[in-house]
């Protein structure tokens, strides 16, 4: 088992470049199988759930390798169309893989993706659009048996612009004889990532970003070169880290406008920022103040991803904030290991009332989930004397290495072997 050892008390200065988005590489290594042939994927991020994504294509019968940093996909000989539990469990978005192997076999078998550490994750959204473009679905005993041997253009109308919904509507769009219309589709920059992937693929997908995107299915598609984008999410919990310390920090790999949300509530908090292209530099003093209620939203609102590394960020802060969770059931979790550092965040439902102390003290504690794990880092960087934490399994299911990003910029992190 590892432990993170973290010593608070250092300010953060200095540059990163950002890793490849977890939520944008996902979609990416599933719509590689949308047609025969080999794809590179640059900018892949080393992640846990990269790998499981990779043990995915594997047992499709896909072939994949490292090469220059980049990870080749060679689709061309998939001869499977069924997805085993053990797989799925891995990483519950597996299902993402849904309407890409729909799109390309006509046929799909994967188990239910479970819930996970927040909330139960329905995936009503995504069968109901499945269906809709004329599969037929199946659900018995925790497996779902997929049949589409004909795929027809439908207009698709999402109750919510669910992520991961948008995505297997448009994957499995892809297979659909006609155009087929999305309404109230996600708008987050992870979806037109997919759409200019696919479209390098030659599919013709048009108007990722907004709330209406259309996709004409049966296009003739190739193999096709694509750079990840960077995580928003990730630069979002070191600016939060570099905000609550103190210091400088410049962060480049990430459109700053996919961020615009998270520095705005930074900047109030009383940040110094200056965002140009790829580029945001954050200055801090590193006494925040309280900020009005942070309520997270689909895209364009305050990314719920962010929610607790700002959390985390307004622990010592001068005053009170409220938080809003209003996209997952159960995303407080790490409220309960901050209180042990000495953290004073009061929970009702889906509302939290985070109250500034002095000072947080160092602790023993259990990552509950990947942003509150990152949320706890955060925690011990501004604690005095030193945090432990264990179960980094969540970490690592997003941050290639959190350990090595924050102490290029000066934390005091290390992972040992416990
Ligand atoms: C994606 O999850 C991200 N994961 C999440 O990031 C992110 O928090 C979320 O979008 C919201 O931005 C990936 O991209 C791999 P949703 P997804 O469908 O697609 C409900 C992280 O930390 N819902 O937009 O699962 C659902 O229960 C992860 O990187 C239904 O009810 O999110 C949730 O309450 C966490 N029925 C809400 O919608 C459905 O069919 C938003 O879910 C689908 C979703």
């Amino acid at each position: 088992m590892q432990e993170l050892f973290v010593e608070g008390g250092n300010r953060l200065c200095g540059e990163l470049t950002i890793q490849g988005s977890k939520n944008g590489v996902l979609p990416v290594l599933a719509a590689t199988i949308v047609c025969a042939g080999e794809c590179r994927v640059e900018n892949c991020p080393h992640l846990s759930d990269v790998d499981a994504s990779i043990a995915i294509l594997r047992h499709l019968g896909c072939c994949t390798r490292w090469e220059d940093g980049a990870l080749i996909v060679n689709t061309t000989h998939m001869d499977r169309n069924e997805v085993p539990d053990a797989l799925m469990r891995e990483m519950r978005s597996s299902v993402i893989f849904l309407g890409a192997i729909l799109a390309r076999q006509g046929e799909a078998v994967l188990s239910y993706p479970g819930g996970c550490e927040l909330g139960p994750r329905p995936i009503d959204m995504h069968l109901a659009a499945l269906r809709a473009l004329g599969a037929e679905i199946e659900e018995c005993g925790g497996t779902l048996r997929c049949t589409a041997k004909v795929m027809t253009a439908a207009e698709l109308v999402l109750p919510m612009p669910s992520v991961g919904a948008t995505e297997n509507a448009i994957l499995a769009a892809c297979g659909a004889e006609g155009t087929t219309v999305i309404y109230n589709a996600a708008r987050e920059p992870e979806i037109t990532e997919l759409q200019d992937f696919l479209n390098a693929m030659g599919a013709e997908v048009c108007g990722a970003g907004g709330s209406i995107v259309t996709v004409t299915g049966k296009r003739t598609l190739h193999g096709g070169a694509h750079r990840v984008i960077g995580d928003r999410i990730v630069e979002a919990t070191y600016l939060c880290a570099a905000a609550e310390c103190g210091g400088e920090v410049r962060l480049h790999g990430v459109d700053y406008r996919a961020l615009s949300t998270v520095t705005a509530a930074l900047s109030e908090a009383g940040c110094e920022i200056q965002s140009e292209e790829e580029t945001v530099t954050l200055r801090s003093g590193g006494r925040l103040r309280a900020i009005r209620p942070v309520r997270t939203a689909p895209y364009p609102g305050f990314p719920t991803d962010a929610q607790p590394a700002l959390m985390a960020a307004l622990l010592r802060s001068a005053g009170s904030t409220v938080f809003v969770e209003n996209i997952f059931e159960n995303r407080f979790r790490h409220v309960d290991e901050l209180a042990r550092m000495g953290a004073d965040v009061r929970v009702a439902g889906r509302v939290a009332v985070v109250s500034g102390v002095r000072t947080l003290h160092g602790a023993r504690v259990k990552c509950t989930d990947l942003r509150g794990g990152a949320a706890l880092v955060l925690a011990g960087l501004q604690a005095e004397g030193e945090t432990r934490l264990t179960l980094l399994e969540h970490i690592d299911r997003g941050y290639e290495s959190i350990e090595r990003d924050l102490s290029a910029l000066g934390a005091r992190i290390e992972r040992r072997n416990a």
